[in-house]
Parts: C-alpha cells; structure tokens; sequence
C-alpha cells in the first residue's frame, strides 16, 4: 500500500494548476446513460474514482475510450447490456449508485445495490428513493438491492426535499430529464456541480431550468442526443491547495480555478490572516502567507454557498496552527472528524464534543506516522504534514488517489519534499 512521506517546514511556491471536478464528473459520466449517443468529456480528473466509475459504465455496455493520461473520456452508450450494478462496484463508490435513475429512466429497470455507510456516516439514499417513488417507480428494496421499474416510464412530479442533499438533486434531475411532463424539485441543493451536470444535459437537449437556485424545473423530453463538455474545475481541489499554501506558507497561484464557487473558503482564509487576491474572470487565486502567525476562525460547513464539509478537515489542520481557538462544527454529516486524532499526533490541540471540534491552536506541529481514513481526511493530514517540523508519512494513500489527481507532483513543483513510497 502506497504511503506519503513529507519533509515539512518548506514553504510552497509557484503555480498550481486546477483539475476537473471529480464530484462533477461523476455526475456527468453517468448522464451517458440517458442517451444512445456518444457523450465527450472533457478536462476530466483522472483519478480512481473516476476511473472506477468508467469500469462500471463498460460493465453495463457503455463502450468506454479514456486513454491513460488523457484528458477527454468518450462515452458511447448505443446498447446497454445490463441495467444491473452490483454490490461490489456499488460498495467501492457511493456515486455509482447514481447509474439508477438513468437506468431507470431509459430502459424502464434498474437494479442497483445499496452503497451501505461510510467512514464519515451512515449516509441513507432514502432522499433518492423518495423522488423517484414520486416520479412513479415502483421499488423494492429486497438483500441490499434496490430493484426499481417504470414500465410505462418515469412521469413529472413535484419533489420537495427535507435537506438539500447533493447526490439527491442531481439523481432526481438526471431522471427527470426523460419522465414524462415536468418536474419540481424544491429545497434542491445548491452545489455548483449541479449547475455543471444542468447545462451538459441541456446541451444534449434536456430543459432544465433554475439548476443553481434551490427551485429545479425540468421539463421531460422524449429523448436526448449526444454532446461535448468540459467538466468544471475542482473547487474542493483548489481550496484544499490555497489552505496548503497557507499553512506551509509562501505564495502560490491557483490557476483554471473556480474563483466564484469558493466564496465561503476565500472568506474563511482572509479570517485567518492570510493574503488572497482572486481573479473570478482570470481563474486565478494568489495565497499568501510569509511569516505571520495564522489567526483562529470558527467555522460551520453548511450546503453551498456556505463552508463545504469537503473542506472542513483541511481547515482544521489550517486552524490547528492558529493563534486562539477556533470552533468547528460539520452540520452535514455526523460523523466527519476522523482527522481530528490524527491531526492530534502531529501535536494539535483538538477536542471533539458530538458534532463540534474545539481547535486550540499550538506554535507548531511534529512530524509522525498518520493514517488517513477517507479522501478529505487524508488531505488534511497531508497540509498538516506540509506545515510540521520533521517527517510525516500519510499511510493509505489510496483515499487520495481517488480525490486528487497528481497531489505529489503538483505539490513538489511547489518546493514541497513529498515523496510517495511504493511497497
Ligand atoms: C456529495 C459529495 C460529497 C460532499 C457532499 C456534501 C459527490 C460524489 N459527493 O455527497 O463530496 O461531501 O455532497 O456536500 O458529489 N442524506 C440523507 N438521505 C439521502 C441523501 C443524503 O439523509 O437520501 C444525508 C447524508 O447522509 C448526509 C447529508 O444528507 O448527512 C448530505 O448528503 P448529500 O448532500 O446527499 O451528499 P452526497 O451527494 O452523498
């Protein structure tokens, strides 16, 4: 298994370029699916992930053709061969149980095992399921599957969501694209991906309206046609960057940055004394931080546009160095502090009650042997590592692989001494 090692104490600078969305691109992979014709991706994060996701697509007849390196994944899904996505695909990755809706949609069936919990909660799809019971699916939830039929096709319904879940809105709108009549989704999360999957669908001739707004009007059409689009860039990735650059220190320049969807973090950054200057229409965020000590912030991750639980962990290794106490809270999921006693080893001073870490910042950090638990746990400890005196090594480096494509490489051209050890 993979493991990171750091040499910390170095400052970062130079110019970090932003990747696609992987939390975009998972949506958009699976929009091939409503369409016998080809869908082209392109600025596509090559990571696990995504990766995973194109296996499981073949696997259901999508003809695949993503070269190694490349940054343009063709889809072609003319037949589907299954409709059918079992546990073991399902269980690696939640986001392949959003092959459902489309599935559904198009062929009228789809058995799709439940993706089960996770290290960061339980993590329920009864939101998923709700929708499209109200867009006239009959389900069966029956050994861990869920076995769903719209036999005379999805209709038009009016969805209100209790929470703005992600994954929900996202679902509920790929299937609405092909139901009969129009769909409401109210209470709709906010994300800026949900935006990007809008408009690809639209331009393969969908009509969807109001994706961005907590209101989501789609009207169903009978069939969509094929398309080519550019996955937005990453703003988990650019903001963990610009939260590495600020605890490491230096100056650093995130370039094909999505400088508008990272409202909240600019903010939270500024809090914390360091230095952002971003360029919505260049793409560009400049970090930086020489020599003053950080300043503690309280955070509360809420649905967009309010502090992304993606960047909760990241901010709390920042913070950890801080001058004062910052408060954290993650209101989205329950279980999200993981890092918290791994960040504790390299000497940070957090205390965690129900769903609040109290943060008491300390001079420095230490090096010392981590283990990451999941993909935005594990990036924390890499910024804290950045940031502490000694050695660090990240064990299972295999969560980061699924998040962040090239993390070493982009970092070390940084000045960063990161050196990934292969057993
Ligand atoms: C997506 C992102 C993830 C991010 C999260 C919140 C992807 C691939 N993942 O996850 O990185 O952290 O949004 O911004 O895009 N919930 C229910 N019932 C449901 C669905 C969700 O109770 O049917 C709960 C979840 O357990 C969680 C909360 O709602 O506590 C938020 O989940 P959701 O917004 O759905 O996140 P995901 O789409 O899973």
């Amino acid at each position: 298994m993979d493991r990171l090692q750091i040499r910390g104490g170095r400052p970062l600078n130079g110019e970090i370029e932003i990747s696609g969305a992987k939390n975009s691109a998972l949506k958009l992979m699976v929009a091939c699916l409503l369409t016998p014709e080809p869908l082209q991706l392109s600025n596509m994060p090559d990571l696990s992930d995504t990766r995973f996701l194109s296996q499981l697509l073949a696997t259901l007849g999508v003809e695949v053709f993503w070269p190694k390196g490349a940054s343009t994944c063709h889809l072609n899904a003319a037949e589907l061969t299954s409709t059918i996505a079992p546990y073991e695909q399902v269980r690696k990755m939640r986001a392949s149980f959003n092959v459902l809706g489309p599935l559904l949609a198009r062929s009228g069936h789809a058995t799709v095992s439940l993706p089960g919990g996770c290290a960061i909660g339980a993590r329920p799809v009864d939101l998923h399921l709700k929708a499209f019971e109200a867009m006239g699916a009959d389900l069966l939830v029956e050994q861990g599957y869920v076995k769903a039929a719209a036999i005379h096709g999805l209709k038009g319904a009016h969805v209100n969501f209790p929470f703005p879940s992600v994954g929900a809105t996202e679902h509920a709108m790929l299937a609405a694209t092909l139901a009969k009549g129009e769909t409401i989704l109210e209470n709709a999360a906010r994300e800026p991906e949900i935006a990007d999957l809008a408009n690809c669908l639209n331009a393969m001739g969908a009509k969807i309206t109001g994706a961005g707004t907590d209101t989501i009007r789609i009207t169903g059409v009978e069939s969509l046609s094929g398309t080519s689009h550019a996955v937005m860039p990453d703003r988990i990735e650019a903001g963990t960057y610009a939260m590495a650059a600020a605890a490491a220190g230096g100056d650093v320049t995130l370039t094909h940055a999505p400088v508008d969807a990272l409202g909240a973090a600019i903010s939270a950054l500024r809090k914390a004394g360091v230095t952002v200057d971003a360029d919505p229409e260049a793409g560009t965020i400049r970090v930086r931080r020489n020599g003053t000590r950080l300043r503690s912030v309280d955070i509360d991750t809420q649905p967009h546009p309010g502090f992304p639980t993606d960047l909760q962990a990241q901010f709390m290794a920042l913070v950890s160095m801080a001058d004062g106490t910052s408060i954290i809270r993650e209101n989205i999921f329950e279980n999200r502090f993981m890092h918290a006693p791994e960040l504790s080893r390299l000497g940070a001073n957090i205390t965690v009650r129900g769903r609040e870490a109290v943060v008491k910042g300390v001079e420095h950090l230490q090096g010392a042997p981590v283990m990451a638990t999941d993909l935005r746990a594990s990036v924390s400890l890499v910024i804290a590592g950045l940031a502490a005196e000694g050695e660090t090594v990240v064990n299972r480096i295999y969560h980061l692989d699924r998040g962040f494509e090239g993390l070493d490489r982009k970092l070390s051209a940084c000045g960063a001494d990161v050196t990934r050890l292969s057993e």
